[in-house]
């Protein structure tokens, strides 16, 4: 059984004060145990979460991360470093990284593999722009960003590997897409991750649906056979919203 993750993706938001705060007020409520939590927080502010997680129910994840162990790289962040901050999960590839800071697929799967290589579990993003979508590409573009970062990897790394969908369209816009859209691409993802890695490997992948996930539409997202959890940029920050996402098993 695939245990559905719920992952806050809080971008370039909370200073270390803040982000203690906000991780406090969730550990105040009971949150589900039958699902995974996670906080995606600014690298800034690892330390000081960590330093507040002790008996909390939440997962610490980081939003990026350099794949060389150490060295000239100005301004980067090594997979030892995060370690170091007992982080268990690393956003790889969002689409905000592609796009503003030009990543490609190239890197992203270096990445990737570092992030397995030292021990964690990335949350590789995947997906569309609207003009791919309106053109009929949305598949063969995830298909291409699959193929080409999960390149290398072992059907046993699949335990750990997480795919998160988001169409760029749906991202910080309002617009969802729909449940059946989602569910989908979950299904092509999975599909293709068998095709390509074993039928294990597509049975153990988690897939997370993302973009404009909000407490009034989780639930319905949640039910589709193939999404195993959402990743969440502005739902995240703030703690009813938040605890409302993890808690979407339960009657509102
Ligand atoms: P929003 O939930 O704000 O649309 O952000 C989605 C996202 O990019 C999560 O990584």
């Amino acid at each position: 059984m695939r245990k559905p993750i719920i992952a806050g993706n809080w971008k370039m938001n909370k200073t270390p004060y803040q982000a203690q705060v906000l991780v406090k007020q969730i550990d105040e409520y009971e949150l589900d145990p039958a699902v995974e939590a996670v906080v995606c927080v600014p690298a800034i502010d690892l330390q000081a979460v960590n330093e507040v997680l002790d008996g909390s129910q939440l997962h610490l994840g980081a939003q990026n991360m350099y794949f060389e162990d150490h060295g000239a790289f100005t301004g980067e962040i090594s997979p030892a470093m995060l370690k170091d901050l007992e982080v268990e999960y690393v956003i790889i590839g969002h689409s905000e990284r592609r796009e503003i800071f030009k990543e490609d697929d190239a890197l992203i799967q270096k990445k990737v593999a570092a992030v397995l290589a030292n021990g964690m579990k990335p949350i590789l993003c995947v997906g569309e722009t609207l003009e791919e979508r309106v053109a009929g590409e949305e598949e063969d573009k995830v298909r291409g960003q699959l193929l080409k970062d999960l390149e290398g990897l072992k059907p046993e790394d699949f335990e750990k590997v997480v795919i998160a969908y988001e169409p760029i369209w749906a991202i910080g816009t309002g617009k969802t897409a729909s449940a059946d859209d989602a569910e989908a691409m979950a299904a092509f993802i999975r599909k293709t991750v068998g095709e390509t890695f074993g039928k294990e490997a597509a049975e153990r992948v988690r897939i997370q649906y993302g973009g404009s996930v909000k407490p009034d539409n989780v639930r319905e997202i949640m039910s589709m056979d193939d999404v195993d959890g959402a990743l969440v940029g502005g739902a995240s920050l703030e703690a009813p919203s938040f605890i409302s996402l993890v808690n979407y098993r339960e009657d509102l």
